[in-house]
């Protein structure tokens, strides 16, 4: 019996993709700062890009790096195009959420999660001969959070990102009440007042968590891709006009969209741009759609320039 009889032409493509593709590995090598020991996994496709971009993707709570793997298309899209994707790993093992919320996370160099997955980007670029200028980073939920937490502190590291159904900058801090402010153990806050809403401020005081993040950086600000469901009960969608809020703060632009483009790209979602000759924050609000938000790859690899 011939191979071709024994499998069917879908099944032979599978093999064939299955025996093609490379698989994740774990980094156990040291790194310059990783305090808080975030865990480090990294995928390297069979063909890498020339001088190859780098894709942060961190895992929501109550989920691991394996998992943000198995669950997403990156992997799967890194082969296709040939990028590198980091897989942190949340060193928080009661509810492997990321550190949100202390001071060391929020501040560039200040330690952290946010500090370790820096110093994973950095490992990458120099093994790999990767794209300073290309680091990116995306995620849901919490992965969302640690997205915008990394833009906001090391915008000299990642140029783009994109953010599905997360919170603010310094958001969990900001509305925290129970802690003291300074507090280094400030690391697995949730905070109702962020989560539902009902912290609502101005766009200055949303910007100027993420100018404190950095004092006295000048330099260029990520592109911000966010999307979040009208219907989420976990974080309510109150907070995506907080974050619209801050990003525009940030990047100096009017709170009011460019253009505003309905049921795209699914019926009942709505796609705002802002900031002028530009497209640097792009917003989709999704009619009805829960906090199990459905990602759009496409979309998310289009605006972080990795489909090419
Ligand atoms: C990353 O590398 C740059 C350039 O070598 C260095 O300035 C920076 O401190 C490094 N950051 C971390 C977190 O290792
Ligand atoms: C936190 O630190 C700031 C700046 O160092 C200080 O002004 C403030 O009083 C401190 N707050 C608390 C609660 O310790
Ligand atoms: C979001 O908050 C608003 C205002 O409190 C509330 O009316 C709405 O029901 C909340 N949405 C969800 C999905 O819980």
């Amino acid at each position: 019996m011939t191979l071709s009889t024994a499998v069917t032409t879908g099944a032979l493509a599978a093999l064939l993709a299955v025996s093609h593709a490379a698989t994740i590995q774990k980094i156990t090598a040291p790194l310059d700062s990783n305090p808080s020991n975030v865990g480090f996994y990294l995928y390297v496709p069979d063909k890498l890009a020339p001088n190859p971009p780098v894709l942060v993707n961190p895992h929501w709570c109550h989920g691991s790096a394996l998992d943000a793997y198995k669950g997403t298309q990156y992997a799967a899209l890194a082969d296709t195009h040939g990028f590198l994707v980091i897989y942190p790993d949340s060193p928080n093992t009661a509810d492997k959420c990321w550190d949100l919320s202390s001071p060391g996370t929020l501040h560039h160099g200040g330690g952290g999660d946010s500090l370790g997955i820096v110093s994973m980007v950095n490992y990458t670029l120099a093994k790999y001969k990767a794209n300073a200028g290309r680091v990116f980073a995306t995620g849901v939920s919490s992965g969302a959070m640690m997205t915008t937490t990394l833009l906001g502190a090391y915008p000299d590291v990642f140029a783009a990102g994109s953010a599905y159904s997360g919170v603010p900058f310094g958001c969990f801090k900001a509305a925290d009440t129970t802690t003291s402010k300074n507090s280094s153990s400030l690391v697995d806050v949730w905070s109702d007042a962020c989560a539902t809403g009902r912290l609502t401020q101005s766009p200055e005081a949303w910007a100027a968590l993420v100018e404190d993040a950095f004092p006295g950086y000048a330099g260029w600000r990520p592109k911000m891709q966010l999307f979040h469901g009208t219907a989420d009960a976990v974080l309510n969608y109150t907070v995506l006009g907080e974050e619209v809020k801050q990003w525009n703060a940030v990047l100096g632009f009017p709170q009011t969209p460019t253009t505003v483009t309905p049921n795209t790209p699914l019926p009942g979602w709505t796609k705002s741009v802002y900031g002028d000759g530009g497209d640097w924050l792009e917003v989709y609000s999704a009619a009805g759609v829960t906090h199990n938000i459905q990602q759009h790859e496409s979309l998310t690899l289009a605006w972080l320039d990795l489909s090419s």
